[in-house]
């Protein structure tokens, strides 16, 4: 059955500074072309309205196929670019207990960065608890209720649980943030994603306790009195005929080796002497499907020294899995240029954005030897970006 909000039904979060961001969504900078490049990749160094307003206008409405962006959280810190024993100021979260002027933050920008992705592409925005369901709601609003595909719950970085040191506590350890997909439209299909995952194969049990009479039948000139066989009886007995050909005629060579040349989509079952059930094959596998729990990966990493970098693992499997070769992936929080970089690897062009000077030298040192035109606001501080900027 269709969701109430499916049919337009709108359902609007309202917050206190009555919308500030009409306004915010009025700045205009001008902008200088620092290095041109050949690659089309970009890399603007400004507020990031100010890059997302310029797409707009120099033709990339509906060109972007794959945006990850990575904003504050609302936690209220200060960060650093840390090498060695020298830290640089990189940026700073003002928004602590400000929900108010982080909804006038993300809100235009979310607003333009929709008008800028194509009809099949989708977006992965990066949070935690402390503005997730605000953003949601907003998503909500500007991409559709219908277009939401998955919340994906990673893993926080090296933080420890130190709330153990305590008697009690007032709420549980947060070892997750998370990612809201989004697509542009309603109808876009996704490949499963996958991940590498060797299993060898194996026998099971062909009989199961969940009680369905209509599957039980006779196999092996036995039929269970309860419980049920996994299969069809007609897809079981293709099975058995299946099993027999091998060991009449093909014996000498493994059973793996015999279904990989015979068809991979052959199916097998046994029934040992001694053994109650008749047993069904289940082949090696390579790979699983993922759920939206990628607790398997790293989500932060500790390679550049900036502070809130995200683990290339995350984009590898972002844009590996939900854009394709040569698709066009941005970032507009982009701090030191992790989207970038794994795009550029993955044969995506790209568009990456951040308005601290800090992030933008770190960026430019990860991209080293890749082409990109450099892209400078010149009054590249906006109200909400805070940071070094010359
Ligand atoms: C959490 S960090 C992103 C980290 C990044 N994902 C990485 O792997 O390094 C957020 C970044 O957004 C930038 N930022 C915050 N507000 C911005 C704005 N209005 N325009 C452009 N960049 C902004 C900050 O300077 C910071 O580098």
């Amino acid at each position: 059955m269709p969701s109430p909000l499916q049919k337009k039904s709108k359902v609007k979060l309202c917050w206190a500074s009555g919308n500030e961001y009409k306004k915010t969504n009025a700045i205009k900078e001008p902008i200088r072309i620092l290095k041109n490049s050949t690659s089309g990749n970009l890399l603007f160094h400004s507020d990031n309205l100010t890059s997302v307003n310029y797409l707009l206008e120099n033709g990339f409405e509906q060109k972007i196929d794959l945006v990850y962006i990575d904003p504050p959280f609302a936690r209220g810190e200060k960060y650093y670019h840390r090498l060695k024993n020298v830290e640089n100021p990189a940026f700073e979260d003002v928004f602590k207990g400000k929900i108010d002027e982080y909804l006038d933050m993300i809100y235009p920008r979310l607003e333009v960065i929709q008008k800028l992705i194509s009809a099949r592409g989708s977006i992965f925005v990066h949070l935690d608890w402390h503005l997730l369901h605000y953003v949601k709601v907003i998503m909500d609003e500007i991409f559709g209720y219908e277009n939401f595909r998955n919340e994906i719950i990673i893993k926080r970085g090296r933080r420890k649980n130190l709330l153990y040191q305590f008697k009690s506590i007032d709420r549980m350890h947060v070892a997750n943030d998370s990612i809201l997909w989004y697509s542009k439209s309603a109808g876009t299909k996704f490949q499963h994603p996958l991940v590498k995952n060797k299993r060898n194969s194996k026998w099971m049990g062909f009989w199961s306790n969940v009680n369905r009479p209509t599957m039980r039948y006779e196999l092996f000139g036995f039929v269970p009195e309860r419980g049920q066989w996994k299969w069809s009886k007609a897809r079981a007995l293709l099975a058995i005929d299946n099993y027999k050909v091998y060991v009449g005629k093909f014996a000498d060579i493994p059973l793996e080796e015999y279904w990989r040349r015979a068809s991979q989509n052959m199916e097998f079952i046994r029934k040992r002497q001694g053994v109650k059930y008749p047993e069904y094959w289940i082949p090696p596998k390579t790979h699983v499907i993922l759920d939206n729990i990628w607790t398997d990966i790293e989500a932060y990493s500790y390679s550049t020294g900036y502070d809130t970098e995200k683990h290339e693992q995350l984009l590898e499997r972002i844009i590996g899995q939900f854009s394709r070769a040569r698709d066009l992936v941005a970032d507009f929080f982009c701090g030191s240029g992790t989207t970038l970089v794994v795009a550029q690897r993955l044969g995506r062009s790209w568009i990456g954005c951040d308005c601290s000077s800090t992030a933008i030298q770190v960026t430019e040192s990860r991209l080293e030897r890749s082409d990109f035109s450099l892209i400078k606001a010149l009054m590249p501080r906006g109200k909400y970006c805070s940071g070094p900027v010359s």
